[in-house]
């Protein structure tokens, strides 16, 4: 059961309005005029692309489908909410929000998106616009503009979870883990990918547009392309593997979790079992004070070594890492930090004034460079994967003797695996807030 989240929000809104008052102080401004948004026209047409919030808007409160609203805070009065609520018989309009977190801001209504000068603070000097939509910050006035010192602060903070966040989050996966549930048995019972789709969505009750990314959703080697979303309407041949990356959203939080499913007992099901132990043994491994990238250089280890035990290489562990042998098969980064976006802000600052800290070059695709602390969320997503253009290097040269191709041609129908967990690292234990939902 979800915790009440009114008193946590007591204290989220508290924490959003001291970093604002710090940050303020450090810059020398006067306040923030938060932008939620507004629609963007589809070319030549009068259709708006979907409606994507600021998420600088939504760390504030829950309102995520409402363009042209504003939050005023200058880090010591009650907030302002400029709350648009046209007059229009055309589209719904949203209602005036009573909820848990409305007692906290002062609310006035806004009819009309052009006249919002009226609602905001007369003297704009020392106002910062944060927001995407530079020329109407332009035409109001605002000098300064997402100033770097203030987004690279927020960022930074933004990876430190209040507690309501943090609740916000496991609601997100129990969404998640519902469609999870779902979309295996509808694998298992024959449906298509966009079959599959339609499952987890109807389950989880939330569409296209509500979900914070694209699914992935594959079948067989279509779980060999890190990024595929093409949902075939027509079964394959035959029924190998499913790789379904899917997530939910709750409150403008994001879930990130990926699963996946051999259809019989094989060696590729081993293989996702042996996958599946990895993965757990890097959770165990996160501690607070680690670098993220120390995580991932464990997870090349643990492959090398894993690669042996399957007879999928063979030769020296070091040599199949140093070699880029482990690289070729697992090409992308073992996670990110997660919250209001899916690849949450800072993962690369080194401090709150946004020092880059960049992937080791050797890793160009790692997410992820941060120093652990209490209080970030982050995934935890090793993948193996046969993908022939990344194996095709290794074949061609002085490391092909170091990988077994029979295995390689075995496991190539599958496509690959990848498991993704959602874990909060707090001070004394890691919090694996997907497998607390029974997801194994
Ligand atoms: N679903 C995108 C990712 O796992 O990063
Ligand atoms: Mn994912
Ligand atoms: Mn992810």
């Amino acid at each position: 059961m979800m915790e009440n989240l009114a008193p946590l929000y007591v204290n989220h809104i508290q924490e959003q309005t001291r970093r604002v008052a710090d940050v303020l102080a450090r810059e020398q401004l006067q306040g923030l005029a938060i932008h939620s948004g507004q629609y963007r026209r589809q070319f030549l047409d009068d259709i708006n692309y979907p409606f994507k919030v600021n998420p600088h808007f939504k760390a504030w409160l829950p309102v995520l489908d409402n363009p042209n609203c504003w939050i005023l805070t200058n880090g010591q009065e009650k907030p302002v909410l400029v709350f648009y609520r046209p007059e229009d018989f055309w589209h719904k309009v949203s209602d005036v929000p009573e909820s848990f977190w409305t007692e906290h801001f002062d609310i006035k209504l806004l009819t009309k998106a052009e006249k919002v000068a009226d609602l905001l603070p007369k003297n704009l000097d020392g106002w910062a616009y944060i927001g995407e939509h530079l020329d109407v910050a332009d035409v109001l006035g605002f000098k300064s503009r997402n100033p770097d010192g203030v987004m690279n602060y927020l960022h930074w903070h933004r990876s430190f979870k209040t507690d309501y966040e943090l609740e916000c989050m496991r609601e997100a996966n129990r969404i998640a883990v519902i469609g999870h549930n779902a979309a295996r048995e509808a694998f298992y019972k024959g449906a298509s990918e966009f079959e599959i789709q339609q499952q987890y969505l109807s389950a989880i009750g939330q569409g296209e547009n509500d979900v914070p990314y694209g699914n992935i959703i594959a079948l067989n080697q279509n779980a060999a392309i890190l990024h595929y979303t093409a949902l075939e309407h027509s079964n394959p041949a035959q029924r190998l593997s499913f790789l379904i990356d899917a997530g939910a959203s709750f409150h403008g939080y994001a879930s990130d979790i990926t699963r996946t499913y051999a259809f019989e007992k094989n060696a590729f099901d081993d293989l996702i079992k042996a996958m599946d132990k990895l993965q757990r043994e890097l959770v165990e491994l996160i501690r607070p004070g680690m670098r993220f990238t120390e995580l991932h250089l464990a997870t090349h280890d643990k492959l090398a070594a894993l690669m042996l035990e399957m007879n999928i290489a063979s030769g020296d562990k070091d040599a199949l890492v140093e070699q880029g042998v482990t690289s070729a098969f697992f090409p992308h980064g073992l996670g990110h930090m997660l919250g209001l976006q899916v690849h949450d802000v800072a993962g690369f600052a080194n401090d709150e004034r946004g020092t880059h800290l960049a992937a080791p070059a050797e890793h160009p695709f790692l997410r992820c460079t941060r120093i652990l602390t209490p209080r970030q969320v982050l995934t935890i997503e090793p993948g193996f994967y046969i993908i022939d253009s990344l194996l095709a290097a290794l074949k061609n040269d002085g490391r092909s003797a170091l990988v077994n191709w029979d295995m390689v041609d075995t496991l190539r129908p599958f496509g690959g695996i990848r498991i993704e967990d959602n874990v909060i690292v707090h001070q004394e234990r890691n919090e694996n807030m997907t497998r607390d939902l029974g997801l194994n």
